[in-house]
């Protein structure tokens, strides 16, 4: 009953030039190494089929912006502080319309998403979390994990839900805690994960093939 099956992306990206190329729109609340990276990825042609159509964020003077902006991406801010919820969200809405944006792609977006915006990308908006869910959501992941002692942690790229990064799990990878492990250099490793992650699971969602089979994100082998 809940199985979905994606199509439309696969249909968009597979394979040759002059097919049209799946608009990504980014939503960053911070420093945006996951947005560079995944720029850097599409230009040297390791993730294919798609191009950042703009660069959203909550913070006016979010470093991320600035390096959208300098790298000559269409960078917008829509402040968030004193907005409620639902206004803020429709505002971003018309930014990702504007900008025919089909794919979302949070990256370090530190701001819960209203259903009417998710209702508006069903399925189609992806975020990046730094543990293995369902272990330590929100914020701090890394000092939750080093604080409970596991001995491993890692990073989750998921589809988003109504709940905090909850939604169904694309991918997932490790990164071993170490004895004196601090924070910081936890955090480290983690990103570079994240970097490795992010872009891999990005191109098997594009691919469009995989199935939703209720929590499970199932590849569709061709
Ligand atoms: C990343 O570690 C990302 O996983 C995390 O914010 C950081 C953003 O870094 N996201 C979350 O915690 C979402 N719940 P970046 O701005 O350098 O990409």
């Amino acid at each position: 009953m809940e199985q979905q099956v994606s199509e439309s992306a696969s249909q968009q990206v597979s394979g040759s030039d002059h097919r049209k190329r799946v608009r990504l729109g980014v939503l960053l609340s911070g420093r945006g190494s996951n947005f560079l990276n995944i720029a850097d990825c599409i230009e040297r042609g390791e993730l294919r089929g798609c191009e950042i159509a703009l660069v959203l964020s909550n913070v006016a003077d979010a470093p991320g912006l600035a390096a959208a902006r300098e790298r000559g991406f269409t960078a917008v801010a829509q402040p968030s502080p004193g907005v409620p919820r639902a206004e803020h969200d429709r505002a971003m809405l018309e930014h990702l319309r504007a900008h025919a944006v089909e794919y979302v792609i949070l990256a370090g977006y530190m701001r819960v998403l209203t259903p009417e915006f998710l209702q508006a990308f069903p399925q189609r908006v992806l975020n990046i979390h730094p543990s293995l869910l369902p272990s330590f959501p929100g914020l701090d992941a890394q000092r939750q994990a080093l604080e409970y002692g596991v001995k491993v942690a890692g990073c989750t790229v998921h589809f988003v839900d109504d709940a905090v990064d909850h939604g169904v799990v694309v991918m997932q990878r490790l990164v071993r805690v170490r004895e004196n492990d601090t924070v910081a250099r936890l955090s480290k490793r983690i990103l570079a994960q994240e970097h490795r992650l992010y872009p891999e699971a990005i191109a098997r969602v594009l691919s469009g093939r995989y199935e939703v089979r209720g929590r499970q994100y199932v590849p569709r082998l061709v």
